[in-house]
């Protein structure tokens, strides 16, 4: 049944974006709410897996079953995923900051009156690259790619820069970021499958009965 197809699998998911601090009370942050990751971690437990979510700062409760690891930062989150392995399976959906500030002021900045204050930036590591290059890379490597234009075609790129298995793109052109519904498509070296608009938790669904069938 629904409830065993994924038993005995260690499934290893990132959901939600990043903060990364500019101080003691600002973020450089971006619009993911985190639903379409938690909605995949549900899935997969419902499936009978064991699941490890770390999440990123979401306002979202823990679906049951599931293992969850909260973190502010990318280099937080990149530790968490460390630590949480091995897996037979990850499912990286967290919007990771590609930036975080090259020092964060340890004192709120102020308004001088004068010079505005420049951010210097600094690129945070990669953590679905990390884990494809990783000896210990679970044997079904997923990724997501948000995309505003050419969607598939920079999907396509990207599965093969990161080296992934698949990846799973969507247009968030519209309101998907923090919005129900979402409009996918899987890609990967076999090919492209486009799927309807469908409510975050049925593409969770589809996706974990794809993944089930593909490691069965
Ligand atoms: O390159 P881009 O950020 O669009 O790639 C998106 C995919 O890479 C997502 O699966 C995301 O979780 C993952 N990613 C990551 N670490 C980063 C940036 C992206 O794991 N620093």
């Amino acid at each position: 049944g629904r409830g065993e197809a994924l038993r005995g699998k260690r499934v290893l998911i990132t959901a939600g974006p990043t903060h990364e601090p500019i101080d003691p009370v600002r973020y450089i942050a971006n619009r993911s709410s985190g639903r379409q990751g938690f909605a995949i971690a549900a899935a997969a437990a419902e499936m009978g897996a064991e699941v490890h979510l770390i999440a990123g700062p979401v306002h979202l409760a823990t679906p049951p079953g599931v293992t969850r690891i909260d973190v502010e930062t990318a280099r937080e989150m990149a530790a968490a995923v460390d630590a949480a392995l091995p897996a037979d399976i990850a499912i990286l959906v967290a919007a990771v900051a590609d930036w975080r500030t090259a020092d964060a002021a340890d004192q709120k900045i102020k308004k001088t009156g004068g010079a505005l204050p420049v951010l210097q930036l600094a690129e945070n590591p990669d953590i679905l690259a990390g884990l494809a290059g990783d000896p210990r890379r679970p044997a079904l490597l997923i990724g997501f790619a948000a995309e505003t234009e050419h969607v598939v075609a920079h999907a396509q790129a990207k599965l093969a820069r990161k080296r992934c298995d698949w990846i799973v793109a969507n247009d968030v052109s519209g309101d998907v970021m923090g919005g129900q519904n979402n409009a996918v498509h899987i890609v990967t070296g076999q090919g492209v499958e486009s799927w309807a608009d469908l409510p975050k938790d049925q593409v969770a669904r589809k996706l974990m009965e794809k993944i089930a069938d593909a490691v069965r």
